[in-house]
């Protein structure tokens, strides 16, 4: 098939000392550094309001910091290159409706493609592979206003996988996804060809969907590492506030059949 469209390499993704404030003056971003290397998966977990999904909107530009720096691929996001570092990262938002914009599923998806160039034959082929990774074959001319709110989620990750950019970041992406579709979705990112940012509050899915996992707290990050020895930390779980050991023993008694 004819590609306008070469696929990429995975690239680099890097913020150094990023401090960013809303309107009330509090930061939001305090700080904040991590490197993430071409094609490896990094999770972010971390207490609500930590800045999780702050950092994630400077990764194209939506959000300007107040100190600090974005790079992609060793490139600056600034204002003058925009438009290249929004064709390489691809940002799944946590409210799907910020995502969904055209009045049908196959539309929206569509978007992203005919936006980068791809040729009609190349966007119909992209958005039929998409719409069936989030298994929504036939949903193609169905309103995005009328879809339950995990279909809805599954046509906003549809919208960025069918752009196929070079880094995705995901934001909450399992959140009200019924668990076949989690497991589906989780193979999915391990095989993405793309460097991947995934914030969760899911733990179990995260850890099963990445390399290391940072812990963000208060506007920057409190620890990273490899995902397991993260997350068997219990005393930085319970200093930041997540401490998800405390559902161990229904795990126990689950897995012992004595539920
Ligand atoms: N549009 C906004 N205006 C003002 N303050 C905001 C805005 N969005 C976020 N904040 C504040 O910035 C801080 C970080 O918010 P952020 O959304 O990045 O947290 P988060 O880690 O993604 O949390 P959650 O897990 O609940 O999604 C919070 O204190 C929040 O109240
Ligand atoms: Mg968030």
């Amino acid at each position: 098939m004819a590609q306008l469209v070469a696929p990429h390499e995975p690239c680099g993704v890097e913020a150094e000392g990023l401090i960013y404030r809303y309107g009330d003056g509090r930061a939001a971003l305090d700080g904040f550094s991590v490197k993430i290397e071409p094609g490896e998966r990094v999770g972010f977990i971390g207490p609500s309001g930590a800045g999780k999904s702050t950092f994630l909107l400077h990764l194209n530009g939506i959000l300007k910091p107040a100190g600090g720096v974005v790079r992609i691929g060793g490139q600056e996001v600034a204002s003058a290159n925009l438009r290249e570092i929004r064709s390489k990262v691809g940002i799944v938002f946590q409210n799907p409706d910020d995502q969904l914009f055209t009045p049908t599923v196959g539309e929206d998806v569509a978007f992203g493609p005919r936006n980068l160039g791809c040729s009609e034959e190349e966007t119909a082929e992209r958005v039929r592979i998409a719409l069936s990774e989030m298994r929504l074959e036939g949903y193609e001319h169905r309103s995005t206003h009328e879809l339950s709110v995990g279909e809805k989620r599954r046509a906003a990750l549809a919208t960025v996988l069918a752009m196929r950019p070079q880094v995705i970041a995901f934001d909450e992406p399992f959140a009200n996804l019924d668990p076949g579709m989690v497991e589906q979705l989780v193979g999915l990112i391990r095989n993405l060809r793309a460097t991947v940012l995934l914030i969760s509050q899911e733990i179990l899915p995260a850890i099963a969907s990445v390399d290391r996992l940072a812990v963000v707290h208060k506007g920057r990050i409190e620890a990273i590492g490899p995902a397991l020895e993260i997350a068997r930390d219990r005393a930085l779980l319970q200093r930041c506030g997540i401490d998800f050991h405390v559902f161990g023993p229904v795990w126990q008694q689950l897995l012992n059949g004595a539920l």
